[in-house]
């Protein structure tokens, strides 16, 4: 009977003492993920935004707002890359040469993973934020129209790498913001590549 006891409280005792680690691990916990997430006021001022894309299909554009603008995600397919250079004849600055950007968007894919396009949503001619129209041959825009995104308000043209079109109003081509991979899934925008994981 005696020992029938000591044993409850031996179980007793063992159980209130896992609790207790689990409470303290939360409490150890929270201070840090408190730390990692900036407020809504480091937002408003510019803190990178992170963007889970692990549910971006090919093909399609998912956005977010930093620094009070549109950043556009296109989940770009294989075909979709391999006919970028194509396009070249078409566009103002293929090179993207006089574009605001990080220096590793100077090239057609304008991307750190080609599959994945990051730009601002905002026309560079007045502001308007352009249309996506990813369907090469679109009835709109005419059947040598490659794919890219449409300006409504003066009918600047962009490619599937944000690159203008040459003789619409857009001066240059759509701003690449700095932004890294923090994994495969998500995207840290406003943070330099050098902090990439
Ligand atoms: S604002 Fe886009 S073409 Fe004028």
């Amino acid at each position: 009977m005696t020992e029938q006891v000591d044993k409850g409280r031996r179980q007793l005792l063992t159980a209130a003492t896992a609790l207790t680690g689990a409470v303290g691990a939360a409490f150890a916990a929270a201070p840090f993920l408190a730390s990692w997430k900036p407020s809504a006021r480091a937002k408003a001022l510019g803190a990178p935004v992170e963007i889970d894309i692990s549910k971006l299909e090919t093909g399609s554009m998912l956005k977010v707002e930093w620094r009070g603008k549109p950043v556009w995600v296109v989940r770009r397919s294989q075909e979709m890359v391999g006919a970028l250079d194509a396009v070249d004849p078409l566009l103002a600055d293929p090179g993207s040469e006089s574009s605001e950007q990080p220096d590793f968007a100077r090239n057609p894919a304008r991307a750190l993973k080609p599959e994945y396009l990051v730009v601002l949503g905002v026309c560079t001619h007045l502001g308007c934020a352009p249309l996506s129209r990813f369907t090469p041959g679109d009835a709109e825009l005419g059947a040598d129209w490659p794919g890219g995104f449409y300006c409504p308000c003066h009918g600047s043209k962009f490619d599937l790498s944000g690159r203008v079109f040459k003789g619409v109003p857009a001066p240059t081509n759509l701003a690449v913001p700095p932004y890294a991979f923090v994994d495969d899934n998500h995207i840290l925008v406003g943070a330099d590549q050098s902090r990439a994981a």
